[in-house]
């Protein structure tokens, strides 16, 4: 089996040692050995299957290399490999992400390490690919049970109509009614096709060097068009230092927009709303606070589905914060929402990377 592998050991006969290994465990491995944090981080661009590290080199350990994994959020399996290494080492190792480790001395247990890592990274990418399709089933139960009622109703009144044209005892005014009906249903779903166009439209995510406060002030402008800001008291603290950000500025300010009129309607027109820019490195992080009827722990983890919605049938379809994780997700950024449940507000935090 071919494997393609990054070894950060400062002594060539330890990674020769490693390689014969894996050679009599029936791997062809094909390996890259660095010393350094600039070889290491360079050689990650190849993309190997699996790295395996010395515990403590002179310049660069498995302890940084690990966090540096983690920070570019790269899922790679991990051996830590070692001359001697006390539980505690070894336990620090695992909770920082290593898969697993190895002392220098037991390398007969090699093959069997790199199988098993490997084995565990295929699980969790099928896992991975399975809630991707549980999303899209949902997405297609949502706008078919979305879709279906309405057109329920407009099936159903157009019989009523017909019904009417061929018994001339019914009367003209039921036969307006029911048409009055029909475009009403019709109408609704109009709005649901619209909405999952824009959410299957392929926004504009050219992005551009962008100042989060003038994606913030564009979107207060926009959101006072759609809904009364008047009774809502907004309070701005925003950083004096905020480095800008590389995003498509339309596509956030339209994040910020929805976000800002779910406040609007958690708060139902009146309360306080602050928002907040902070630098937190790595990330710009744009927070959103209200006072508004806050989200119950059961809610809560469902909030980014599309079509969850807590509003009235008719009035909101649920797909604006779906829509927003996508945006953000697509700047390698995240959004959270937290509240200490009903009545308590609620605060949503977007951080993008500087
Ligand atoms: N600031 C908030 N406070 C309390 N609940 C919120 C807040 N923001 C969102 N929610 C909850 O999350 C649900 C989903 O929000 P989302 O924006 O996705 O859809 P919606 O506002 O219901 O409809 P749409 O935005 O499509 O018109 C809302 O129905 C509401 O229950
Ligand atoms: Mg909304």
């Amino acid at each position: 089996m071919p494997l393609r592998m990054l070894i950060l050991e400062d002594r060539p006969e330890d990674a020769e040692l490693m390689l014969y290994e894996l050679r009599k465990a029936g791997f062809q491995p094909e390996a890259h050995r660095v010393d350094t944090e600039a070889d290491f981080q360079a050689q990650l661009a190849a993309n190997p299957d699996i790295i395996l590290a010395d515990y403590s080199l002179p310049q660069y350990g498995a302890r940084q290399a690990l966090q540096y994994l983690q920070e570019r959020g790269l899922d790679i399996p991990f051996i830590v490999v070692t001359g001697a290494l006390n539980d505690e080492e070894a336990a620090a190792c695992i909770k920082e992400g290593a898969t697993d480790y190895l002392r220098k001395d037991r390398m007969a247990r090699l093959g069997y390490a790199v199988s098993s890592a490997l084995e565990r990274r295929e699980m969790r990418k099928r896992v991975l690919a399975s809630e991707k399709m549980g999303s899209i089933g949902r997405f297609a139960a949502g706008a078919s049970h979305e879709l279906n009622n309405p057109l329920a109703c407009v099936i159903g009144f157009s019989e009523v109509a017909l019904a009417s044209l061929a018994d001339k005892r019914l009367s003209r005014v039921k036969l307006k009614t029911a048409l009055e009906i029909i475009i009403h249903h019709a109408q609704r779903c109009k709005s649901i096709v619209a909405s999952l166009l824009a959410y299957g439209r392929a926004f504009s995510l050219e992005p551009a060097p962008v100042h989060a406060h003038e994606a913030l002030e564009e979107a207060l402008a926009l959101a006072e068009r759609q809904a009364s800001l008047a009774n809502i008291h907004v309070i701005k603290t925003f950083a004096g230092d905020l480095p800008v950000i590389q995003v498509n500025r339309e596509a956030l300010s339209r994040v910020f927009v929805n976000v800002i009129l779910n406040a609007c309607q958690a708060m139902d027109g009146t309360g306080i709303l602050t928002l907040t820019t902070r630098k937190q490195d790595p990330w710009v992080e744009i927070v959103f606070q209200d006072t508004g009827k806050g989200i119950s722990a059961e809610n809560l983890p469902k909030l980014f589905d599309p079509f969850f919605s807590t509003r009235e049938v008719g009035a909101g379809t649920g797909m604006g914060l779906s829509i927003c994780a996508g945006i953000i997700h697509a700047f390698q950024g995240e959004i959270k929402a937290e509240s200490r449940g009903a009545g308590q507000g609620a605060t949503f935090t977007v951080r993008l990377p500087i």
